[in-house]
């Protein structure tokens, strides 16, 4: 058996497939969630996959005796995967005093509790967010693009966060770090036993695709097709929410079991850029289901095109995405499909 992490946010669409990830590779998982934006019966789901029931504690990150008392209580706890965090970036224009109390105060907590308890290790789940739109030159992005200023609060606390985890080791602190920047997860486990489950109406392409496909939704919009790319729509990377889960098994093997910098930050996307409208000709073809869509006006605030250059990943960590576009998208289906069989979507 490898060493025990808290994974923060574990029963989250990111921090659950993870959680399968981690325990598949011999970890001990100690999940915190407060269930803000998720189901305690994702726990279920993860033992039925992996063979293994992961250690639940229902509290907020936010809470720093109640934190305190769940590191006394798994005091073998050596790394820690932050995934817990507001993350709507419409929901954050109108709140901004919760996002920043949710994100910074949680992660400041973790930050705290880490010496005092022994933990070596923390995995912080970034954003490409905080690349802005790139310049041309700097397409693909890697990691020493420049940071723009952030277009929300959301994108500001991914931002700040990741200076403050900066900051604290620069100070000395005895911690190692790695930042994850991830581009657009999406996709869910391919037992559908996990996957996305948005709030209300769905924000993020993908999840709008598979509710259009089965008729929650009458119509996809796409938001603009005047824009600077070969088809006119946004670019983005999608990776598979399986093969994002994996980096994080090697970002924390690294984090643990090497003598690596005490502050490291990887993209993690597939290197691909991906238009919206090849996403529904992808979808269309992986399913053999035709999506009602159609061109709507620019969304406010949306990056033209951003994807990843991974290599630092690929080299580094020795992790590579690896799942077609294609599979992924038949994922996402797949696991609309199991929602409605059980009434739930
Ligand atoms: C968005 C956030 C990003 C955040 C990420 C988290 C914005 C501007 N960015 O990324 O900061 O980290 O979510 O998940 O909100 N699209 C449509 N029709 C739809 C929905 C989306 O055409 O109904 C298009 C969008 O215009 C975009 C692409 O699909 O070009 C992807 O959108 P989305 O899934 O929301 O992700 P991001 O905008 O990349």
């Amino acid at each position: 058996m490898k060493q025990t992490i808290l994974v923060t946010g574990g029963t989250g669409f990111i921090g659950s497939h993870t959680t399968v990830e981690l325990q598949n590779a011999g970890y001990k998982v100690v999940i915190v969630d407060n269930l803000s934006n998720s189901q305690a019966s994702v726990i279920d789901g993860i033992e039925k996959i992996t063979g293994v029931r992961p250690a639940f504690e229902q509290v907020d990150c936010r809470d720093m005796d109640a934190m305190d008392k769940v590191f006394a209580k798994y005091p073998d706890i050596e790394g820690i995967i932050h995934f817990a965090a507001s993350k709507a970036v419409g929901e954050s224009v109108e709140k901004p005093l919760l996002y920043y109390r949710n994100n910074i105060v949680s992660l400041l907590n973790l930050l705290e509790l880490m010496p005092k308890h022994g933990v070596k290790g923390i995995i912080f789940s970034s954003s490409c967010t905080v690349y802005g739109q790139p310049d041309p030159e700097n397409l693909p992005v890697t990691e020493d693009a420049p940071i723009k200023p952030a277009e929300s609060p959301y994108g500001n606390t991914k931002q700040i966060n990741e200076e403050i985890i900066r900051d604290y080791i620069n100070s000395g602190a005895d911690i190692k770090a790695i930042l994850l920047r991830y581009f657009n997860p999406i996709g869910s486990h391919p037992s559908s036993i996990i996957g996305e489950m948005p709030n209300g109406v769905p924000m993020n392409l993908i999840p709008y695709v598979t509710q259009t496909a089965i008729g929650i939704r009458e119509q996809l919009k796409v938001f603009g097709n005047d824009y600077d790319t070969p088809d006119g729509t946004c670019i983005r990377d999608y990776i598979y929410v399986v093969d994002l889960a994996k980096a994080h098994v090697k970002a924390m093997e690294r984090v643990l079991d090497t003598d690596s910098d005490k502050l490291e930050v990887f993209n993690v996307g597939t290197g691909h850029g991906v238009s919206t409208k090849q996403i529904i000709d992808a979808f269309e073809k992986a399913t053999g289901v035709k999506l009602n869509w159609a061109y709507a006006p620019r969304r406010a605030g949306d990056i033209e095109k951003v994807w990843a250059n991974p290599e630092k990943a690929n080299k580094v960590l020795g992790w590579k995405a690896e799942t077609s576009l294609e599979d992924t998208l038949r994922s996402a289906w797949n696991w609309q499909k199991k929602l409605r069989e059980e009434g739930i979507q």
